[in-house]
């Protein structure tokens, strides 16, 4: 890609998150590395400078584009490395049940939940998935997100997770949004084959798991690991056959129980475990032999109502790459907001608001295997930023509820600018 450079000067804030080529551990977390009244300068979609204003405004050729983020705080994109993104519908009318007393497992044991969303995203052609989603893009890059990781899981028929694996690689392709995707077809059992689960994870392991391959529409694969749902010799059998086919693997771990999905997950070579709200010490230690990176999403925690969050703090102590990430989904975690995601950390997880920010940046993008081009503000990586309006990167998390990104690039390009308009 060529195009006129692209030049921000004046940062109040400029969060590099330059460090060692590897997701951050124990201390390393607050290390953000920031330059006070930085500039960097894009080209080519890449970033060429970075560092002090007075020593890349030298640089900036005649011809730029020259944004000034007026002192504010400029931080890489968030790398969000676990949502759901395409889907049909939404369960306003669950949400209404639960404000209610209904819990989330008694609808889904009613056959809503999942299965519901199910039913809505079958009936849903390619374009009409494809259009929601793009409208999911464009909630993610306004919050300052520019990668994200998006499963598939509601489809879970070979043509239906076809469908929203497809509408996946077209968000990448056609949106300034990047999506690294990951098949979840072993996500809930669904409808036409209840009380015959072993016949759909055949479905699953022979038929989903090939197609997908041979039509290189995932790089990980997922499952959600729950006794009610894919036990872990259920699971462990589905991601052996995945990772013979060359699939990253990727876990829903230890969400609503206690069932040893961080175990599976270390013991697979998963590059990760996500959700973790259950996990216990023999979890944590497994995930720190294997380097399996623990996925928070304390999202879903606050959006069921629970009080139960994963234990961020046992985590960091032992010396894992935390990762933070929305899950966002129409049922437990309807946010794609990544600020909205580190006030709940820092608030409910004690996770200090600059251990959360590499969670959410560097260490996602190295659980994704991207770390050596996204995730830092770094020479060589790609210019995707955003500018937010604030001039103390701890706001971000202090000041919840509110949009922060007031100018956001992916790739080289401005691709959300804020603005009010009080002339008339
Ligand atoms: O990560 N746990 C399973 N999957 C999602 C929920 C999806 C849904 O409720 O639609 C999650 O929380
Ligand atoms: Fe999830």
């Amino acid at each position: 890609m060529t195009g006129r450079p692209l030049a921000v000067v004046h940062c109040g804030q400029l969060v590099t998150l330059a460090g060692p080529k590897r997701a951050r551990v124990g201390p390393e977390l607050r290390e953000l590395a920031i330059v006070e009244d930085g500039a960097l300068l894009a080209r080519d979609g890449r970033i060429e400078a970075v560092g002090p204003r007075r020593d890349v405004e030298t640089l900036i050729p005649d011809g730029a584009e020259v944004i000034d983020a007026g002192g504010r705080v400029v931080l890489p994109g968030f790398v969000d490395a676990h949502t759901h993104l395409v889907f049909a519908g939404n369960r306003a009318d669950e949400f209404a049940m639960r404000a209610e007393g209904a819990t989330y497992e008694e609808i889904a044991a009613a056959g809503g939940g999942i299965r519901s969303t199910v039913r809505k995203t079958r009936a849903a052609s390619e374009d009409e998935l494809f259009e929601a989603a793009m409208r999911h893009a464009q909630w993610f890059l306004r919050n300052g997100t520019t990668t994200i990781e998006a499963k598939s899981g509601y489809g879970l028929t070979l043509d239906d997770e076809l469908k929203l694996l497809r509408v996946i690689r077209r968000v990448d392709r056609e949106s300034p949004l990047r999506c690294v995707p990951t098949f979840l077809g072993a996500h809930e059992v669904p409808d036409e084959f209840r009380g015959r689960k072993k016949e759909y994870i055949d479905l699953v392991v022979h038929e989903m798991l090939p197609a997908v391959a041979r039509e290189k529409l995932a790089a990980y694969c997922d499952a959600f690991c729950e006794p009610a749902v894919f036990t872990v010799e259920e699971t462990r059998e589905i991601f052996a056959r995945a990772r013979e086919m060359g699939f990253g693997l990727r876990l829903h771990a230890d969400q609503l129980g206690a069932s040893h999905g961080a175990e599976l997950a270390a013991e697979m070579g998963a590059a990760t475990a996500d959700h973790l709200e259950h996990t216990q010490s023999e979890g944590i230690e497994a995930m720190k032999r294997a380097r399996t990176q623990p996925v928070l999403l304390p999202g879903s925690v606050y959006a069921l109502g629970s009080t139960r969050y994963p234990d961020a703090r046992a985590m960091i102590a032992a010396g894992l790459g935390i990762v933070l990430a929305t899950d966002f989904n129409p049922g437990s975690s309807p946010t794609p907001s990544m600020p909205t995601i580190l006030s709940i950390a820092c608030t409910h997880m004690k996770v200090a608001p600059s251990e959360a920010i590499t969670a959410a940046t560097i260490n996602a993008a190295y659980s994704l295997g991207r770390g050596g081009g996204i995730g830092s503000l770094e020479v060589g990586k790609s210019a995707s930023f955003a500018i937010h309006d604030c001039g103390d990167y701890r706001e971000l998390a202090y000041l919840f509820g509110i949009e922060h990104a007031w100018l956001v690039a992916s790739g080289g390009v401005v691709v959300f600018r804020r603005a009010f308009d009080f002339s008339k």
